[in-house]
């Protein structure tokens, strides 16, 4: 099976866009040697385990306990999975689900869905949308999995109280374990405790860590994301083999034969030098347009920064957009092709959906329709695909484009991975921290002091 997807900058060139617009040789070879160099750095602070997720796809006991537990509480009969968390904790699971469940995966029967439970990701603190979860799932057929890093954030923490009296309230203090999991920082001796732990240790609960050196927009391939794919009968073995032959080809040493590399040089090379300050992903594909949500996150939170790692004032990063194909070309596409030509585009195509759809015959009414007919829908979304890049390039707006031959569980890993390395190495050309956040935790400790806590 060759499930490789493939990466391809060449309507980002200037042979495509013109100089002005698009990378030429030279500025690839002006960068080559700050990517040999920062790979080097990568390459050797990962050795020393300073970012873990590179490596949480080989982490096979992770994987056999995540296994494990996923089967002895889908053998109680669980109709509904809730994910309690936001940001990092919630959107790498949003992304599996809606790439590799069917569509409409919760209105399916539970046949239709192999017997695997609804899923609910509760990343907000919506009162009305908070209380309508609890009433579609009630305690007695629902696991809820509470996820946090730190253990201590306000929305998840809030979510978790209301949960907790709800499953004590309706089944007894003793079957809450029945019933919830959490998934958060290790009890590392000198590190920060979460406050998960002392709830884990009152009611005995399942507790999956996510390794300190793992952050949360870098945490799917973590019990993060790991628990909620075993849930609903992903594949995690194919997951892991996705990110081993990713791994392989973004550990190699060059700036062309690398394609997180080479996406990183070409982002960053178009917001430093032409002008492009936003990033546009546009999956034509609905199953992946929650990886481009996924990525946003990646890329604004990982490279937003206020300044440099040598302390200067950079205010550096580029705004990720998400938008769909097709639909967006009747939304977005008159400004991406005639407004500022301020973006660079991603564009995920798939060679082939699982399924085709013919469009009939009919309408005989209205030959204008001919063109349509006894075609597929597959051949449609695949014109108006090339359609808008060729239109993009008309306008002189750089496209890189990602296939992937289909969408399963090793591609969605490939891909997925591959953004994490491209984030990690564009961290180093922008010469910022691309691992914390300190402009999220400012806005967490001020909303923890409004409601009466320690600021
Ligand atoms: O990527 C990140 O670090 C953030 O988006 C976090 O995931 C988010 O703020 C939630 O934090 P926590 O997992 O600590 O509750």
């Amino acid at each position: 099976m060759n499930d490789e997807i493939r990466i391809d900058i060449s309507r980002a060139k200037a042979t495509a866009v013109g100089k002005e617009h698009g990378i030429t040789p030279d500025d690839l070879a002006g960068i080559e040697g700050r990517i040999l160099a920062a790979h080097e750095i990568l390459q050797a602070e990962r050795a020393q385990q300073k970012y873990g997720f590179y490596d949480l796809y080989k982490d096979t006991a992770v994987l056999d306990a995540v296994k494990a537990a996923a089967q002895s509480f889908l053998a109680g009969g669980c109709e509904n999975l809730v994910v309690l968390g936001i940001g990092g904790s919630a959107l790498g699971t949003i992304a599996l689900n809606t790439a590799l469940n069917p569509p409409y995966y919760n209105q399916l029967s539970r046949a239709g869905r192999r017997g695997y439970p609804r899923l609910f990701v509760m990343d907000n603190i919506d009162p009305m949308t908070f209380r309508a979860m609890m009433k579609l799932c009630p305690a007695k057929k629902t696991v809820f999995n509470a996820i946090s890093k730190s253990g201590e954030t306000a929305e998840t923490m809030s979510q978790l109280m209301i949960v907790v009296e709800e499953l004590e309230k309706k089944l007894g203090k003793a079957a809450v374990k029945e019933h919830l999991v959490v998934t958060t920082s290790p009890r590392v001796e000198g590190a920060p405790k979460s406050l998960m732990h002392p709830v884990a240790d009152e009611y005995g609960l399942t507790t999956f860590a996510i390794p300190l050196n793992v952050g949360g927009r870098f945490s799917v391939f973590s019990p993060v994301g790991l628990f909620p794919a075993a849930m609903l009968g992903m594949d995690l073995d194919a997951l892991a083999a996705g990110c081993a032959a990713m791994d392989a080809r973004c550990s190699r040493a060059s700036l062309l034969e690398n394609p997180a590399y080479l996406r990183a040089a070409v982002q960053y090379l178009m917001d430093t030098k032409k002008g492009k300050d936003m990033t546009v992903m546009m999956p034509y594909a609905d199953g992946l347009r929650d990886v481009a949500d996924w990525y946003r996150q990646l890329w604004a939170e990982s490279l937003g920064k206020l300044t440099d790692l040598d302390g200067n004032e950079v205010y550096a990063g580029q705004t990720p957009i998400k938008a769909l194909g097709a639909t967006d070309q009747h939304s977005q596409v008159q400004l991406y092709r005639e407004g500022p030509n301020n973006k660079i585009f991603t564009i995920l195509e798939v060679s082939r959906f699982d399924k085709s759809l013919r469009i009939p015959a009919t309408l005989g009414a209205v030959p204008e329709l001919e063109y349509l007919r006894n075609k597929t829908m597959n051949k449609l979304m695949a014109a108006e695909l090339q359609g808008t890049v060729d239109a993009l390039k008309v306008s002189k707006r750089p496209v890189m484009q990602i296939t992937l031959p289909r969408v399963n569980a090793h591609t969605v890993a490939q891909l997925l991975y591959l953004f994490e390395v491209e984030t990690a190495m564009a961290g180093r050309l922008y010469n910022v921290n691309a691992f914390n956040q300190p402009g999220v935790e400012e806005g967490k400790r001020i909303a923890r002091k409004l409601m009466g806590g320690k600021g």
